[in-house]
């Protein structure tokens, strides 16, 4: 970065204070966590109100351009903020994929005072530190060297952590910034991830989502994820394990096996298949057709019949027709997803399918997402209706707006929301079991029926195995 292109930093105090917000996928998510705890260690201050920070870490994501601009609105308003409500004009630090992206060019825009990658954040204290001496402080690389080993402990955790195992993707799908921003795939070793999900474990976590972008490609010394699963299975403490986002050309048999083998694995696939027509797939070089997708998910079900498919979905793609868009429709009638997340395609700087012909007009997405997201929709409230009168049991994870309402998830993933009106004392954290009593479009309602109980199959025999 030329010195010319920080005539606008200014020496700040360093900051005591910090904010850190993220955007976008999970995995952003846990990038967040750590560079709050990475900022603590150094001494510095975790405050909820951003307009009060020394030091706000925008963890921005690039994937659609929606994304992208909200970073630029999200950085005048917290000055904004600020300046009215504090006098103060906060460091800011821009991290994530659109500062691995456009690095420079938001140092040129937005005259922020820290640029830091998705793989470079560990060095986010020794940036802040040039920032408030007013040096150029822009870190973007993508060292082989893994940041994680430079990261603090994990010391506090939520009920449901997230652990990263793996990061970038190869696929290189014809839409997506993912393999530029992320780089290449990568896992984490064995021991380091076992590390850390004990250390998660102890600091209070019952339930792990395994976490890449391409998170069933995750492989060390021959060993695949559902080896990775089964090990940790046999952390008494943990109750629950998950892993997203999966590519079905990743999927193997190990893995579908694991779904009937591995009762702690929840009853859960987050499976983009992102369009129904062999057509759009091929253009999208995803690499599998709508058969070889459908026949996976057979197999899935085969060995858990129960299990919840979830899904990515990508409407007005280039050159999709009124008859391709017919079969991503008739392929969601087929799978009947419990849920799922739709979009507009977005020409994202760089890929392939930005420069294609045959651009599909913005009513036309429009349209296409409303009858997408209608079907979708439709599907979700069948499933959630479907589970009205069972019993299952919910992990508590936060609480709800009413007196005494919890809100935790099922094995399937659906918000649950609890009353315990008849004081069973429930907390966040707690296992609980209760029997579904009404379906929503997004969420279902509970009744607890008693406190760490067992009814729920999976958990009991957890259990069991725990015991044994
Ligand atoms: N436009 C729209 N959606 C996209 N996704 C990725 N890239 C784009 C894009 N350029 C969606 C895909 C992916 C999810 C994380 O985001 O559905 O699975
Ligand atoms: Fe992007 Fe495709 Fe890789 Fe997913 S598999 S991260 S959509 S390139």
């Amino acid at each position: 970065m030329a010195a010319a292109e920080y005539e606008a930093a200014i020496m700040k105090s360093p900051p005591k204070t910090f904010h850190v917000k993220s955007f976008g996928c999970q995995m952003n998510v846990y990038d967040g966590d750590r560079m709050a705890e990475t900022l603590a260690e150094q001494g510095m201050t975790a405050t909820d109100d951003a307009s009060a920070a020394d030091l706000v870490v925008l963890n921005t994501c690039h994937i659609r351009e929606r994304a992208t601009e909200k970073v630029y609105s999200d950085i005048g308003r917290i000055r904004k903020h600020a300046l009215r409500d504090h006098g103060a004009d906060p460091m800011i630090a821009v991290a994530g994929c659109v500062a691995q992206a456009e690095g420079a060019e938001i140092v040129r825009r937005a005259k922020v005072d820290v640029v830091v990658g998705p793989q470079a954040y560990h060095n986010l204290p020794a940036l802040v530190a040039r920032a408030a001496r007013g040096e150029a402080a822009l870190d973007t690389d993508m060292p082989v060297d893994l940041k994680f080993g430079h990261l603090p402990a994990r010391r506090r955790v939520p009920p449901s952590a997230f652990l990263t195992v793996q990061e970038g993707c190869d696929k290189f799908c014809t839409y997506c910034v993912v393999p530029y921003t992320r780089g290449a795939e990568v896992s984490r070793g064995w021991t380091q991830i076992v590390d850390e999900a004990k250390a998660l474990v102890e600091a209070g976590a019952k339930e792990i989502t395994l976490l890449g972008q391409n998170v069933n490609a995750w492989g060390d010394d021959g060993k695949g994820l559902h080896d990775l699963i089964a090990a940790l299975a046999d952390l008494p403490a943990l109750h629950r394990i998950r892993y997203t986002t999966s590519h079905p050309n990743d999927m193997t048999q190990g893995l579908i096996e694991a779904h009937r083998d591995i009762p702690k694995l929840m009853p859960f696939l987050h499976l983009p298949v992102q369009a129904g027509s062999d057509r759009i797939l091929s253009r999208m070089n995803r690499s599998h057709t709508r058969a070889s997708y459908l026949r996976l998910i057979e197999r899935v079900r085969a060995v858990r019949p129960d299990i919840a498919v979830s899904g990515d979905f990508i409407v007005g793609f280039p050159g999709e027709s009124e008859a391709d868009f017919a079969e991503t429709l008739s392929l969601l009638d087929t799978v009947r997803h419990a849920q799922a997340f739709s979009f507009k395609y977005s020409p994202r700087p760089g890929t392939p399918a930005a420069t294609m012909a045959d651009q599909v007009a913005p009513e036309v997405m429009d349209e296409r997402l409303q009858r997408l997201q209608a079907a979708l929709g439709r599907d979700q409230a069948a499933f959630n209706a479907a589970s009205v009168g069972t019993r299952c049991t919910v992990l508590m994870e936060r609480k709800g707006k009413l007196p005494g309402q919890l809100i935790g998830k099922s094995p399937w993933l659906q918000s649950v929301h609890v009353v315990d009106d008849e004081h069973h004392g429930a907390e966040i954290g707690d296992l609980v079991e209760v029997e579904i009593a009404a379906a929503w479009p997004n969420s279902v309602t509970g009744v607890m029926v008693k406190q760490d109980g067992g009814a729920d199959e999976t958990v009991q025999r957890a259990k069991l195995d725990v015991a044994a």
